[in-house]
């Protein structure tokens, strides 16, 4: 039995944040009912295609193990369906901009009013505030969230990273809420609404970087390089560039090939315990009884000197035999690894963190597996559905439509055309 056998999502989401929280869900094994509008689905079956006329990787990837259910929610019949939906889910999900689902006729209240025990999961940009009613996409919250003052170098602009941290970030912040309502559903019998904004998943993320604020008020930053450097700080925390956030300094340095290869290089952690290990390994062993260099707060204002001479010892090596020196060492660090580099990695195949998919209009193609493994109930992880594939089928066995309903709704145009070819 999977880990949430028997729940039932329907799913009203759209583009990353809300997809990534219920292809979760569906993981963990919810019966996930995608509800797409007729002929056109989710916006990102079409964004940033590879193949001609099939769904996109963007789509693909956001939405494995769900079930797509095409209706017009804006048809009246196609509204007298989502209400019978909301009586037969467990959860709804939804992401649309602040205001969409109240005026498509589904206030907080009236959903309440249909089914009781459901809970309303949604995401929004912002929490209640001046900035409650925009539209918000990964950046903005990337931007508005604290993670782009804090990240780049010093000497240059703002940065957003690669990780999308404000829509699969709150996306996995969602998920949590909704398994911790349904938690206590079971308990009360009521279900509830649940909210994650964006801004504040993003600033739940950047939490360290809160932390070094209120530090910056009793003194400088002493972890970050520009302490070393002596450039002063000022009232608000700096980007700190590769410095590592905790309390062991790290940087990024070049290994061998790092003139050709823009991923040969290493993040290294000067962790204390070991560093005794590391002044053997990168042939400075004076440096164990140097008073400049033997104790982490003397090495603080010398880190940049530091990661210069270690990186002259790295740059003599690929990245992973830097990995497997160090770890046999029980120093920590981290080669960089591509995208291509992850895509082959085995290990990755084996525990299924990365799948090889099979689809039926775009063939094989990679996914990112479940991250999170349950010992008694793993993921197996099904390619996401054409549009509309499973239209009848939920109509029929969710709601229990037979031929005669079945006929009124398509007539009203309610449905669209579903894609049955696909399940052939
Ligand atoms: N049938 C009929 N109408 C439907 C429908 C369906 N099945 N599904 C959606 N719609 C309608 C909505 O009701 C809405 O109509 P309205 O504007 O007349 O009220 C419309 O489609 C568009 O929804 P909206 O959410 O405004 O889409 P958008 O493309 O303009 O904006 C976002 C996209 C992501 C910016 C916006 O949804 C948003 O800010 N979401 C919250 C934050 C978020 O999750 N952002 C990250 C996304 S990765």
């Amino acid at each position: 039995m999977t880990a949430l056998d028997g729940v039932r999502i329907l799913d009203f989401t759209h583009v990353q944040s809300g997809p990534t929280c219920t292809q979760l869900l569906a993981w963990l094994g919810a019966d996930v009912i995608k509800v797409e509008r007729p002929g056109v689905g989710d916006i990102t079956r079409g964004q940033l295609r590879d193949l001609p006329d099939a769904d996109s990787l963007y789509f693909t990837m956001l939405n494995s193990n769900k079930r797509s259910l095409t209706l017009d929610t804006k048809n009246p019949e196609g509204k007298k369906v989502l209400e019978k939906l909301i009586g037969s889910c467990d959860v709804m999900v939804e992401n649309f901009a602040p205001g969409a689902l109240d005026r498509m006729g589904f206030s907080w209240d009236r959903i309440q009013e249909i089914n009781p025990r459901i809970i309303l999961a949604s995401i929004k940009g912002f929490g209640p505030g001046p900035y409650e009613d925009c539209k918000v996409y990964e950046n903005v919250a990337q931007c508005t969230g604290g993670a782009a003052s804090t990240t780049g170098f010093r000497d240059g602009p703002p940065l957003v990273t690669g990780a999308q941290i404000g829509d699969s970030g709150t996306g996995l912040h969602l998920a949590l809420g909704i398994v911790a309502a349904l938690y206590h559903r079971t308990n009360t019998g009521r279900g509830q609404r649940v909210t994650a904004a964006m801004q504040d998943g993003v600033l739940n993320l950047c939490r360290v970087k809160l932390r070094d604020q209120q530090r910056l008020e009793h003194g400088p930053l002493k972890e970050y390089s520009q302490y070393g450097e002596g450039v002063p700080f000022d009232d608000t925390v700096p980007r700190a560039g590769n410095d590592s956030g905790g309390g062991q300094p790290g940087w990024i340095l070049k290994c061998k090939g790092w003139e050709t290869d823009p991923n040969a290089y290493v993040y290294f952690i000067t962790q204390a315990p070991v560093w005794e290990k590391i002044c053997d390994v990168i042939g400075k062993p004076e440096w164990k009884s140097d008073p400049d260099y033997a104790t982490a707060p003397a090495r603080l204002p010398r880190l940049k000197e530091v990661f210069d001479t270690i990186e002259a010892w790295t740059m003599t090596k690929d990245k992973f035999e830097v990995m497997e020196i160090c770890n046999a060492n029980d120093i920590p660090c981290g080669p960089i690894l591509s995208m291509k580099e992850l895509a082959e990695e085995p290990s990755l195949r084996a525990t299924g963190t990365v799948v090889e998919v099979d689809h039926p209009t775009r063939g094989k193609y990679l996914t990112v597996g479940n991250p999170i493994k349950l010992s008694d109930s793993p993921t197996e992880v099904v390619r996401s559905p054409l549009l509309g594939e499973h239209s009848e089928e939920i109509l029929r066995g969710v709601l229990g439509f037979d031929d005669e309903t079945l006929e009124q709704v398509r007539s009203s145009g309610a449905i669209g055309e579903a894609r049955r070819e696909a399940a052939e």
